[in-house]
């Protein structure tokens, strides 16, 4: 967890052409708005510079001369220029605000369908956390780069030189005076938003701690008090509690330090425009009007300068974000499509592991020189112990995973010559672990395919027993899935995953069983569904249970990834090998559970 976090929080320059240009083109679809906004932005910078000049002009020809008419008039040219700028202010937040959201918006549907297409092995490498920080934090530090970021760099700098324009123009010696308090300010808000921010980040660490402790703490509630861990657990609660806090403490330190640190340095300033500007006035080289505006436009400055250091810190974190996300990005399939890649059509169903070597990792080979023939319409069950390689088969044979040595072939077409779409839509898999998203039971089955109708799926449901309980739901196929779906039972989600599976008809039927104890009467109803399910279909069953391999037309036993026996229940029996040995185990185990419970596991 820590090093998660860390990895995530490291930063690096603050401006990197490459990404940037990278980043740039995601405004390309929105350059006119961009090109508004940075009009808008010019006005509004112009605006802010022309109040110290018309302050000065009113107090020096105006006010001095006593003309009430010229006077109101420039007061009034003061609200008209105040009341455009906001009008322009609101435009331009608007526009880039929304622009900011958009670019998200496509950001967030192009790195979701990337994931979509990438190679299972890469999500083994992954953690699912690191994921879905690329698509929340990181695409949220981009938006901030476009939406407050980028265009806004460019007005504050033309507000600065606009500003020390002016000043220049209206006295030399004391703008350069009014300037000697940038340095020191400059440095004193680029130190705080640095500071601050390492303080931000060690908040933000202190409570992914907090989180992860409570939510293994509360889930494991049972566990901690059966042990009796309670004081354990709050002395280690209470240091996290207490790092956070004093990490807190001392942002509020870099905080309290840093604003009355700025106010005594634009006091500073403003005293010495006051002092040597007074000398000016009273040996008659400066009049009261650009004294007035010296003081409005170093007044001005500070605003701009907190706010590029700022800047500076987006740009920063915006430039490690956007790195992490166009790796992501950039990261392809290992299984792309071949280019002459062909789609499956007429599906028979006729499957052939030729010579098949497979690892996960380097030369850890899981399956070895791994051979077998299944004929169209065939039922077979693999067999093995807990690791053998049973699963992995499986996912070869869904093409989720490159093979290193041999070929796989399905009525004859090597598979990688086979496109994964028409691939994955003439074989279908039910998995180990049965998968449930939240939504309606509906939409579980259909996977939101609106290809399926009505009938299909009430005739699915019924075929695989699932219908019966379905229609005793309060809201029928539209009860609602939790996340998980934790308001099933084991039996139930396995039921309907089967109608899953079913409602797509696919030609070549692979089932992953699942371990997990379910009570005598599910079973039945499942294997009742199974046997319907491998009807007119090829069917490859990875079998834990005895009743499902008394079903099959042939049995293959997997032991530490190679195939060491082949041929039916009572072929296998005679042999009497690690089919034979597997079997016994099995039937003893039933009988003594039999005789404790009525709750077979098997
Ligand atoms: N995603 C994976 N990454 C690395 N090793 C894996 C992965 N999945 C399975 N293995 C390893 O491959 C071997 C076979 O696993 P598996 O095919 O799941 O066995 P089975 O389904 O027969 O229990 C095991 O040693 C397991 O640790
Ligand atoms: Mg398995």
């Amino acid at each position: 967890m820590e090093d998660r976090i860390t990895e995530e929080e490291v930063l690096g320059k603050a401006y990197d052409a490459r990404l940037m240009n990278r980043l740039i083109r995601y405004l390309v679809p929105y350059t006119k708005a961009v090109i508004v906004a940075g009009v808008l932005l010019v006005f509004v910078s112009v605006f802010a510079i022309a109040g110290p000049i018309l302050t000065q002009y009113a107090i020096d020809n105006y006010i001095s001369a006593g003309d009430y008419a010229g006077l109101t008039s420039i007061t009034a040219l003061f609200i008209l220029i105040s009341a455009v700028s906001f009008v322009f202010q609101y435009f331009h937040f608007y526009i880039m605000q929304m622009t900011g959201q958009r670019i998200m918006y496509d950001m967030r549907n192009q790195i979701f369908s990337h994931l979509q297409s990438l190679q299972l092995s890469f999500f083994n490498r992954n953690p699912v956390g690191r994921l879905v920080t690329r698509l929340t934090s990181d695409v949220d530090a981009l938006n901030e780069l476009f939406s407050s970021g980028v265009v806004t760099i460019i007005g504050d700098i033309l507000l600065l030189f606009g500003l020390v324009f002016m000043m220049f123009y209206y006295n030399v010696e004391l703008a350069v005076i009014t300037l000697s308090v940038v340095p020191p300010l400059f440095i004193t808000a680029f130190l705080f938003k640095k500071k601050a921010r390492e303080g931000f980040r060690n908040i933000r660490i202190f409570i992914a701690k907090i989180n992860s402790f409570l939510q293994e703490n509360i889930t494991g509630m049972k566990i901690v008090q059966l042990f009796n861990r309670e004081d354990k657990n709050y002395r280690q609660f209470d240091r996290i509690n207490a790092d956070h806090l004093n990490a807190y403490l001392k942002t509020i330190l870099y905080f309290s330090v840093f604003f009355p640190a700025v106010e005594v340095l634009s006091a500073v300033a403003v005293a010495l425009i006051i002092w040597f500007g007074g000398i000016a006035i009273i040996s008659n080289e400066f009049t009261w009007g650009e004294l007035v505006a010296f003081v409005l436009a170093a007044q001005r400055f500070y605003r701009p300068i907190q706010d590029l250091s700022e800047k500076y810190n987006i740009l920063q974190a915006a430039m490690a974000s956007s790195e992490r996300v166009f790796k992501l990005l950039d990261t392809v399939d290992e299984i792309p499509d071949n280019p002459g890649a062909v789609n499956l059509e007429n599906v028979k169903g006729d499957i052939e592991f030729k010579n098949i070597w497979f690892a996960y990792k380097g030369e850890d080979w899981v399956l070895k020189d791994v051979s077998f023939k299944i004929k169209q319409g065939e039922k077979v069950a693999i067999v093995g112990a807990t690791g053998a390689g049973k699963t992995t088969i499986i996912n070869l044979l869904g093409k989720f995973y490159r093979i290193q040595k041999g070929e796989i072939t399905i009525d004859g077409i090597n598979s990688e010559n086979i496109t994964k779409e028409s691939l994955r839509k003439a074989v279908g898999i039910v998995l180990q672990d049965v998968f449930l998203f939240s939504g309606s039971v509906r939409e579980n089955i259909t996977l939101a395919n609106d290809a399926i109708t009505e009938e299909e799926l009430i005739q699915a449901a019924k075929d695989v027993h699932a219908y019966d309980f379905i229609s005793k739901l309060t809201n029928g196929f539209e009860e609602e899935v939790l996340e998980r779906g934790s308001n099933f039972s084991t039996g139930q989600k396995q039921l309907i995953s089967f109608a899953r599976a079913l409602v797509y008809n696919p030609k070549i039927l692979v089932l992953d069983e699942a371990t997990s104890n379910i009570d005598t009467e599910t079973e039945i109803l499942i294997q009742k569904a199974l046997n319907r399910l491998m009807e007119g279909r090829t069917s490859v069953i990875v079998a834990h249970r005895l009743s499902t391999i008394k079903n099959v037309d042939r049995i293959i036993v997997l032991h530490k990834g190679r195939v060491r026996e082949d041929g039916t229940h009572q072929e296998l029996l005679r042999q009497r090998g690690i089919y034979y040995k597997l079997y016994a185990l099995q039937y003893r185990e039933q009988e003594t559970i039999n005789d404790v419970s009525q709750e077979s596991p098997y």
